[in-house]
């Protein structure tokens, strides 16, 4: 049996390996070192994440997921019968089971994801659970422009985005807005976007969730250098490498940095890389929002906000927006 059996289509544009070691290289040789967050996501990466959503300081997950739970008559509600449902990055398939339970004979749902291992393992499960559900994968760089097939059920049907995880956060405000622009074009007139934003709030509950005491985001986080050695062959000394995490407080987001503990030089590709002591890779931003502030963004990007709902502890919220 192939590995989509279950799967009304596969769509293969996984990046190439070619554009991991350019993104590495030129994140490296910027005068402030950075590395591009989705390259997170190998194997390894996607099941430390996994890891990640299940620890007691990570709120965002449980939380948006019961949210999903209590709100799914008002989402059905919104998103109408029939609806085509594109899952930007299919982190954890326990939210899109709360969406779907809701709907009303959804046409299809389609899965996108940069990690090919783990968008057929989830596309899969997801299409033997519900049988009569068309499910499509789609491996892609989100981040860049793609197509979605039209359901085999319902050609016509709504496209409504569901971005859940707050993973809108990764992006700076202008890679957000660019990327929401992106999507509306997408959906397309009349289409929608189910979107989960984390929410703005005491700084110690936003570094405790980054910066968990069982140690399992800096491993997230070193994994990248584990992943840079392994397949691009580079010599990163992982125990000269420590996770640090802070809040900016100007710009309102988490960051996370892999920080060198001495002055190394790393070999890439026949490339050679300073590092001084106390010198940071930034490796993640996650941003987080006011309720006003990401419904402006929003409405810039050309969506119209329609709903929102938060948890009684104003942890996190999901938004549901449409294109005018
Ligand atoms: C991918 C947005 C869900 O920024 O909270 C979790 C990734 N990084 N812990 C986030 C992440 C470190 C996460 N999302």
């Amino acid at each position: 049996m192939s590995s989509h059996a279950l799967l009304e289509s596969f769509d293969d544009l996984e990046p190439e390996t070619d554009d991991f070691l350019s993104e590495v290289l030129t994140g490296l040789r910027a005068t402030r070192k950075t590395l591009p967050c989705k390259f997170f996501y190998d194997e390894k990466g996607s099941k430390l994440f996994d890891r990640i959503c299940d620890l007691p300081e990570y709120y965002p997950t449980r939380t948006e997921t019961a949210l999903l739970q209590d709100i799914g008559g008002e989402v059905a509600d919104c998103i109408g019968p029939h609806a085509q449902i594109i899952e930007y990055g299919c982190g954890s398939v326990r939210k899109i089971r709360r969406v779907v339970d809701a709907l009303v004979d959804p046409a299809a749902y389609v899965a996108v994801d940069i990690s090919k291992e783990h968008l057929l393992a989830a596309a899969n499960m997801l299409a033997s659970d519900y049988p009569d559900l068309e499910v499509h994968a789609v491996c892609a760089d989100f981040t860049k422009p793609f197509d979605v097939s039209p359901p085999t059920s319902y050609p016509e049907a709504r496209r409504i985005g569901f971005f859940p995880g707050s993973t809108l956060g990764n992006f700076t405000k202008e890679e957000a807005c660019a990327f929401l622009s992106g999507a509306a074009e997408l959906l397309g007139t009349g289409g929608g976007m189910l979107i989960g934003i984390d929410l703005k709030k005491d700084i110690a509950i936003l570094k405790a969730a980054y910066d968990d005491a069982a140690g399992v985001t800096a491993a997230f986080n070193m994994n990248l250098l584990d992943r840079i050695n392994r397949e691009l062959g580079a010599n990163f000394d992982l125990d000269q490498f420590e996770h640090h995490v802070v809040y900016n407080d100007d710009v309102g987001r988490i960051e996370m940095h892999l920080r060198s503990l001495s002055s190394q030089t790393v070999t890439i590709d026949g490339s050679a890389f300073e590092f001084k002591a106390g010198e940071t890779i930034h490796t993640e931003n996650s941003h987080k929002y006011d309720i006003e502030g990401f419904q402006a963004m929003a409405r810039d990007a050309g969506f119209e906000p329609q709903r929102v709902w938060t948890d009684s502890d104003d942890l996190f919220s999901v938004h549901f927006l449409t294109v005018p």
